[in-house]
């Protein structure tokens, strides 16, 4: 196995661990795997570390998801095919939600060595200003961000879930 091949490994691992019930995840490690070689090749995407805290940040976000499907499309596919009928999927394939900030935007962020500081570090350690990141609404995560200098920019519905766009400028 390459050494980008086994650092995918390593994260998606970890992407499963920290964020169990999130969709990307449900669609297993070999799916997973493949989206993070997909952000190691990106150019529009970048991996930031500190300690055991991760974020995946895009500069595209307007396209991050046609670019993720696209680019993983015969495992995303494969991935996919035994979850179509599922109504988390469903809900998300059908939702018609447009992307409604500008970027750059965390697209995820997990730590696994949570609540000893690392995520916060990792937040004022990203130089980039604004910062967007799209939560769940009244979740643990919004606290997380909130503590972290972010506040409400959005609240909006996508796929039958209350979601919060936060900034911190
Ligand atoms: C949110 C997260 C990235 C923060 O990283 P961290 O290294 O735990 O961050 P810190 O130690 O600096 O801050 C801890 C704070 O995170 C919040 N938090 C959110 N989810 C948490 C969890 N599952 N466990 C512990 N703390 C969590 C709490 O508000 C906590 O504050 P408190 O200690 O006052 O209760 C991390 O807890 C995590 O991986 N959570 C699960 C994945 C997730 O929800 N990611 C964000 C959605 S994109």
């Amino acid at each position: 196995m390459s050494k980008t091949n086994e650092c995918a490994r390593k994260l998606a691992i970890s992407h499963l661990n920290s964020l169990p019930d999130d969709i990307l995840p449900s669609l297993g490690l070999r799916y997973l795997t493949r989206f993070y070689q997909f952000i190691y090749a990106s150019a529009s995407e970048e991996i930031i570390n500190y300690k055991s805290a991760r974020c995946i940040i895009t500069y595209r976000a307007d396209s991050f998801w046609r670019r993720v499907i696209i680019k993983t499309f015969p495992s995303f596919i494969m991935a996919m095919l035994p979850k179509i009928f599922e109504k988390q999927f469903r809900n998300c394939l059908w939702s018609n939600k447009k992307h409604p900030n500008p970027s750059p935007q965390i697209a995820f962020m997990f730590s696994t060595k949570k609540g000893k500081g690392h995520g916060s570090e990792l937040l004022r350690r990203c130089n980039l200003s604004p910062l967007y990141v799209k939560t769940i609404k009244g979740g643990r995560a919004e606290q997380f961000y909130k503590k972290n200098g972010f506040n409400e920019y959005e609240v909006f519905e996508y796929a039958k879930r209350t979601y919060a766009m936060l900034v911190k400028n």
